[in-house]
């Protein structure tokens, strides 16, 4: 069991190193490849590429390896730059996400270094002190814990028009692929987020692009700050604007202490969206090749009124993200030392979460490699196996309801309208699923409802 006392009379070992060979197999193995595909704006091709030569299976045999090895862990690589900690075990996941901000501060050197270029001041990458009054500020508008959200039938409406128009285009060549289907995302975010005069305002999402294209290469690149300022300001504009049923119109009324930064925290969110739009393209893709699934899916929106949430669809969405995370790596920094099983921590450590290790283990879950969303239709508990989509704790995705509830419309709509085949590339449900996917690469065919 886990010691969560530290004692400086009694200074335990360090928790075990892994050996100079398993250390460069982790780093190139498991983290190299998450930014290599691009942490904050995906590069296609690598993603293909991965996907291509099993790179993600070949990170989860990895993190095997590591807890055969070094368990229960954690187990350290130890850089000349860097202390990375990887978590090899349940408990000590859910202890690390429940003790944030600290001792494990969401906050770390790579994240401020990355998410600086385009939101400085969003909450995930904030002082403990700041954290205080954004994540409350977070919550009132993003409203995690109230289902469906308060603007939830106005979502509904905007992402039912742009599916429509979506699928009106679509229906013209017989096919779907990525960039109209992200072109009809953007179309979508940017109402939800913004209001209905930003649905062709393509200038804000390419700015923020040019920004996460930096943030990729993180303090190697200096930071744009004129695009910046430029951004942010016209994020400031439409907070002012206030369009009705608008996040912004949320911000705009909720009262923020000192120190909120209120227009700030909406980079975050025009860019978190993308995650959903490749959660819900592939949670298509699984329905489209996996019998009875979408025949239950229209079923359970022909029952459904206006406006309703999904809970299959939203289950659908949350295994979609089960099988391929779109935050593999969820990072903590110590703040101060840490008492573990294996020994201590020092503060200053970088921790690791990768997910995919924890939601493909076969040894742990059946049916660790098959579409699996009853997964998701009881509520999960810190007693269960660790699937962190959305991460988990007090630094958990504030977005995650709204998420669920307009990729969830989304495939309402897509699915009731019409019969998607998955033309590229193969899925069955007869061979265990990809342990990673392109999205930009998955193509259907349509053949009307
Ligand atoms: C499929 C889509 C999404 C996924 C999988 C996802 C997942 C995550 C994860 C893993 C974190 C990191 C938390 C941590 O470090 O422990 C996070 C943070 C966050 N997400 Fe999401 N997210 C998604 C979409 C969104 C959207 C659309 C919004 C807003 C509308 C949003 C708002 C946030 C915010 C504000 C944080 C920072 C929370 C904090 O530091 O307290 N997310 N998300």
């Amino acid at each position: 069991m886990v010691s969560h006392a530290n004692s400086d009379r009694n200074p335990a070992p360090e928790v075990p190193s892994a050996s100079l060979l398993d250390g460069l197999r982790a780093l190139t193995r498991v983290l190299m490849p998450v930014a290599a595909g691009g942490a904050i704006v995906r590069r296609p091709r690598m993603m293909l590429l991965s996907q291509k030569a099993g790179l993600d299976k070949r990170a989860v045999r990895t993190m095997q390896h590591l807890r055969d090895r070094y368990g229960p862990g954690p187990v350290q690589v130890r850089m000349p730059w860097r202390r990375f900690t990887f978590l090899l075990e349940p408990d000590q996941v859910h202890r690390v996400l429940n003790e944030s901000p600290e001792p494990f501060s969401p906050s770390t050197r790579e994240k401020r270094g990355a998410l600086g270029h385009f939101q400085p001041e969003g909450v995930l990458i904030s002082s403990p002190e700041e954290r205080t009054v954004r994540r409350p500020f977070n919550e009132q508008v993003l409203q995690p814990q109230r289902r469906p959200h308060e603007h939830g039938q106005r979502m509904h409406e905007v992402v039912a028009e742009e599916m429509n128009a979506l699928l009106d285009h679509a229906r013209l060549s017989g096919t779907l692929d990525w960039p109209v289907f992200a072109t009809a995302w953007h179309r979508m975010v940017r109402r939800v987020v913004l209001g209905d005069t930003a649905r062709r305002d393509h200038a804000v999402t390419d700015d923020l692009l040019r920004l996460r294209k930096d943030a990729n290469w993180s303090f190697l690149k200096p930071a744009r700050t004129r695009r910046r300022q430029r951004f942010l300001e016209r994020l400031a504009d439409y907070v002012e604007r206030a369009e009705p049923g608008s996040l912004a119109q949320m911000v705009a009324r909720t009262p923020g202490p000192e120190g909120t930064a209120k227009h700030h925290q909406i980079p975050q969110w025009l860019f978190a969206f993308d995650a959903a739009a490749w959660a819900t393209y592939r949670a298509l893709a699984l329905l489209a090749t996996h019998d009875g699934h979408a025949g239950t899916a229209r079923e359970e929106v022909e029952a459904a009124g206006a406006g309703a949430d999904f809970p299959y669809l939203r289950a659908c969405i949350l295994e979609s993200l089960r099988l391929w995370p779109t935050t593999p790596a969820i990072l903590r920094d110590t703040t101060q030392a840490t008492t573990w099983a294996g020994g201590m921590l020092p503060a200053g450590a970088s921790i690791i979460v990768f997910a995919p290790y924890f939601h493909r283990d076969h040894a742990r879950i059946s049916r660790a490699h098959r579409f699996t969303p009853d997964l998701w239709l009881r509520a999960r508990t810190d007693e269960d196996w660790p699937l962190v989509p959305f991460s988990g704790g007090p630094a958990m995705c504030p977005g995650r309801n709204v998420v669920l509830h307009t990729a969830g419309a989304a495939l309402a709509q897509l699915v009731s309208a019409e019969e998607f085949t998955l033309v590229d590339p193969p899925l069955s449900p007869r061979r265990a699923l990809p342990g990673g996917i392109s999205p930009f690469h998955l193509r259907f065919r349509l053949s009307g409802p």
